[in-house]
């Protein structure tokens, strides 16, 4: 390899890291992401020009193609793509990276390499072909295409021997010195159709965990394939990917109080949770959006719990117009942030930033839990779970254990939804039948746009 070239990886590599190192926050994660994709370009240029290829000239122009054909079509759906249909864009992404390992892979296998080349090869075949029909399947249940959450009798047991199968099969592969294709594409079907048993079990709510996973095996699979070529950029970005993925896959699970295997085996979601456990007993009070205005109004200090049911409605410019109006009456206004608030991580500071409310008043949970007794309003708009104060309370809950935010310690609590059906976990919450809650009817868009008309009017 050139010096040329090693400079080039070096420079690559190190706008992996540090555009990474940006990612962490919303005010640099635009020029993280801009640095780290410079870096790969200047990778892909490098590699194309200063590696010596010995290709004949018209390869360079096949791959001249492809990029070009592929930079188009990747430009023009990150650009329309919505921000709440981003999960199906990674899941597509984490897919078609999966592919890519995978094709090398079945390009590379051969008997005249050394049984660890081949183990390194195979598992990149294995990897990224779990990766590309997982992915694939991910895709599918966040799009909505596939309704169901399907379910054979006993499949942990099925997807278990089908998984330590497809390593046995491997091994036979490896010890009869790899010389048959046949079996090669035996292997990889079988790690497709894994791929496909291992993800459709699982809830279509649990599917943004499950796409950070699928995501980390995507780097998985590249920093393998960055062994076999020993190629630096390769590895370290795959590796980068692949730990990245593998913290927010805990992350999240820590946020939901689950562990992974709960996420992986246990059908969350899907399965009910037993009567009487659960259930609250009590009456609630309802309130209209002129009472909550006058509250609002005479407020020092309101802080507002944005969840799920703010994204669904896209209430999101709605909510930034009522903090604007409040906090020109002088009230301070704060909003609390959830880790696992909405489907995806970072749902709602991605939906807030949207409309630029300042990132300073986005306030992470375990900051602003200290917050809610000098509060005098906290305002929960299409939150539930990550509200409840079983989590705290009932051992029998499903969430007991899950952080929540403790909007209970607030001198009032308003509250925002349809009706009074359970949110994600499917468990009553208690808090609304507190004595210090008021229920605010409504859909979150039309609920916040009656309460600025009555504000205005104040
Ligand atoms: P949820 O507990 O799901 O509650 C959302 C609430 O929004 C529902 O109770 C619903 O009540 C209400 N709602 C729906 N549409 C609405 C609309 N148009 N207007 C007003 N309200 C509306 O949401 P959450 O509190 O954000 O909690 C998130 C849950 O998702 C947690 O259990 C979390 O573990 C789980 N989860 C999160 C993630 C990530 S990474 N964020 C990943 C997987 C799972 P109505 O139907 O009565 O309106």
């Amino acid at each position: 390899m050139s010096i040329a070239l090693s400079i080039i990886y070096l420079v690559a590599t190190i706008t992996f890291i540090f555009g990474l190192k940006l990612l962490g926050h919303p005010e640099t994660a635009k020029r993280g992401n801009q640095i780290a994709a410079t870096g790969m370009g200047l990778a892909i240029v490098g590699t194309i020009f200063l590696h010596d290829l010995e290709v004949p000239g018209f390869i360079y122009g096949l791959i001249g193609g492809a990029i070009f054909i592929g930079l188009i079509i990747g430009w023009l759906i990150a650009i329309k793509v919505e921000m709440t249909k981003m999960p199906e864009l990674v899941s597509l992404f984490n897919g078609f990276g999966g592919a890519s390992a995978a094709l090398i892979g079945l390009v590379e296998f051969g008997n005249d390499m050394s049984n660890s080349s081949q183990v390194i090869v195979m598992s990149a075949i294995i990897i990224g072909s779990i990766t590309f029909s997982g992915s694939m399947i991910a895709w599918a249940k966040l799009n909505g295409m596939m309704w169901k959450d399907i379910r054979l009798p006993k499949y942990n047991l099925i997807n278990n021997i089908f998984f330590i199968g497809l390593l046995a099969f491997s091994a036979f592969i490896i010890l009869n010195d790899g010389n048959s294709d046949l079996l090669i594409y035996l292997l990889l079907l079988a790690a497709l159709i894994y791929g496909i048993l291992f993800v459709i079990p699982i809830g279509g709510a649990d599917m943004p965990v499950v796409i950070s996973l699928l995501n980390s095996l995507t780097g998985i699979a590249a920093a393998i394939t960055g062994v076999f070529y020993m190629n630096m950029v390769m590895l370290v970005g795959g590796i980068l990917v692949g730990s990245a993925g593998l913290i927010l896959t805990f992350a999240m699970c820590v946020a939901m109080n689950r562990s992974l295997a709960n996420v992986i085996f246990g059908a969350f979601g899907g399965a009910s949770v037993a009567e009487g456990d659960t259930q609250v007993t009590g009456s609630i009070r309802k309130t209209s959006a002129s009472d909550t205005a006058v509250m609002m109004n005479y407020a020092n200090k309101v802080i507002i719990v944005p969840g799920y049911g703010l994204a669904v409605a896209q209430a999101q410019h709605a909510i930034h117009e009522l903090e604007q109006l409040l906090e020109k009456k002088d009230v301070e206004v704060k909003y609390a942030i959830h880790p696992v608030a909405g489907r995806m991580p970072g749902h709602m500071n991605v939906l807030l930033a949207e409309t630029n409310v300042e990132y300073e008043k986005l306030v992470e949970m375990d900051d602003i839990n200290p917050e809610f007794q000098n509060t005098d309003v906290v305002f929960v708009v299409g939150a539930n779970d990550v509200v409840n104060p079983a989590a705290h309370n009932n051992p029998a809950s499903p969430i007991y254990g899950m952080p929540i935010l403790d909007v209970e310690n607030a001198k009032q609590i308003i509250v925002n939804k349809r009706s009074m059906n359970p949110g994600y976990a499917g468990i009553e919450n208690e808090l609304f039948f507190n004595q210090k809650t008021s229920m605010l009817f409504g859909d979150a868009k039309a609920t916040i746009q009656s309460l600025i008309a009555e504000l205005k009017g104040m």
